[in-house]
């Protein structure tokens, strides 16, 4: 059984349904339908701007086209396989809505500019949402450094206790990452900004169109400049996934460390009921979902970067149908980052809570203010390398006999260097360890307090 198909006169025959299913995007490129029409609009105006069709024709097309966008809202619009994809959809749609003037619409323009235009205006659309999203979860975070400037909480290197740090400062590394997230994808979103439409199939048109006009109409910056590159690039396409597995990166980074955090062994913070799970066998569980899904979910945006970057790396110009699977991994992209951050944002808005208490005892239980001896001695004037080395031995001492550096009695601290004053005790605290670090950047209390200025300058 074959069926008819839309093409031209040159097939005798239609498609087999099984290839024809094959074949269709409509299942997905659905998604870009108002996008096609916007672009399809500023199409209409451009023929009747330079006189290819008449101004009549142009409203009538325009008007044709609004309606069928009302019709796809009010979800009275349901294109099926037989359509193959969503610029034979609304073509089709157009021209029973208008006769046969619709059929003027495709004149000086082919599916591979168009096709083009549609996804450049659907990730423009995306990639600015996606910016604010990034604000708002970067808002949860500062929230959180906000009132925790002077919490503590081990810092780590290895996953060894390192030196402690002022929790803010933790956080705020966060906000430095995501930060350049959106900077990246602000940039990558002047790249997008480009127009195809005009490009035609491949070698422009014989029409005596305006490029700019119609980019005019679409607030794009410019147009391509050649048009083989213009219905072929997607460089866009593969930067905008490649930001997306960034900011993927840094939020699957923040889950790993959450889910410890939620550790019994850790115990650093709480979750809470509105976001985390119980177990179906284990009744005392309370499970760290949301961060491991986000932590799961970042597997499939890098799969989506190799997906497109495989798919373009053996092409040749222009068009290849190969072109259509870039879609839905760039969908699926936009919607995996856009939940993965508005689940993030509402975790840390409502979900969790740090626990002042057991980040207290972790800094001051531990070796993790060794450097700081170092340090005291080297401010004495003895070279850093045999502080160093002598603290080591200190430590050594103290661990075999269960002691932590601050119960060395004053005695035990001369001993080992008549350096040591009574102010060992003071300078060696978690709090005074941490407000020490006060060199640009660093996590003293100053520096801090001014990184969270200016974070929150840059909300
Ligand atoms: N559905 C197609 C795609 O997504 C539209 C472009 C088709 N162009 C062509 N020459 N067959 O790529």
């Amino acid at each position: 059984m074959t069926e008819k198909k839309t093409w031209s006169d040159r097939f005798e025959t239609g498609l087999n349904p099984t290839i024809a299913l094959f074949n269709a995007s409509i299942g997905f490129d659905i998604e870009l339908i108002e996008y096609d029409i916007t672009g399809s609009v500023a199409h209409a105006k451009m023929l009747a701007h330079t006189g290819i069709i008449s101004s009549e024709e142009g409203e009538i097309l325009i008007s044709g086209l609004e309606k069928v966008r009302q019709e796809y809202r009010e979800g009275k619009l349901n294109p099926g396989v037989e359509d193959e994809d969503v610029h034979f959809a609304v073509e089709k749609r157009l021209t029973q809505l208008v006769g046969d003037v619709g059929k003027k619409l495709h004149t000086a323009r082919s599916r591979n500019d168009q096709v083009g235009t549609d996804i450049r205006l659907y990730l423009r659309d995306q990639i600015q949402q996606i910016r604010s999203y990034l604000k708002e979860f970067q808002t949860a975070l500062i929230n959180h450094a906000q009132i925790h400037i002077e919490t503590l909480i081990p810092g780590y290197t290895h996953l060894q206790r390192a030196q402690p740090l002022s929790l803010a400062h933790h956080l705020l590394a966060y906000f430095q990452m995501t930060q350049r997230d959106w900077e990246r994808l602000g940039e990558i979103y002047e790249r997008t900004n480009i127009s195809p439409l005009g490009c035609g199939a491949l070698a422009g048109t014989t029409f005596p169109i305006d490029r700019y006009f119609s980019a005019k109409e679409l607030n794009f910056k410019d147009i391509y400049a050649n048009s083989l590159d213009g219905v072929s690039d997607r460089d866009f396409a593969i930067e905008f996934t490649c930001a997306a597995s960034l900011i993927m990166v840094h939020l699957s980074r923040l889950s790993e460390e959450m889910i410890l955090w939620a550790s019994q062994e850790f115990g650093f913070i709480t979750l809470k009921d509105s976001c985390a799970t119980g177990s179906s066998i284990m009744p005392q569980k309370k499970n760290p979902d949301v961060p491991e899904l986000v932590r799961g979910k970042t597997g499939r945006v890098f799969g989506n970067l190799q997906a497109l970057l495989t798919l373009m790396k053996g092409l040749p110009l222009a068009y290849n149908k190969d072109l259509q699977e870039d879609k839905e991994g760039i969908f699926d992209t936009v919607k995996t980052v856009k939940g993965c951050l508005e689940a993030m944002t509402i975790l840390l808005n409502e979900g969790l809570e740090f626990r002042c208490d057991r980040l207290q005892n972790a800094v001051e239980e531990d070796y993790s203010n060794a450097t700081d001896v170092a340090d005291y001695l080297a401010g004495k004037g003895v070279p850093f390398r045999e502080a160093y080395n002598l603290v080591g031995k200190v430590v050594k001492t103290c661990l075999a006999g269960g002691k932590l550096l601050k119960e060395l009695t004053l005695e035990e601290w001369q001993n080992l260097h008549p350096a040591f004053e009574n102010d060992i005790y003071e300078a060696i605290t978690p709090q005074r360890v941490v407000s020490a670090r006060n060199s640009a950047g660093g996590t003293g209390f100053d520096q801090v307090r001014q990184a969270l200025k200016k974070a929150k300058e840059l909300l």
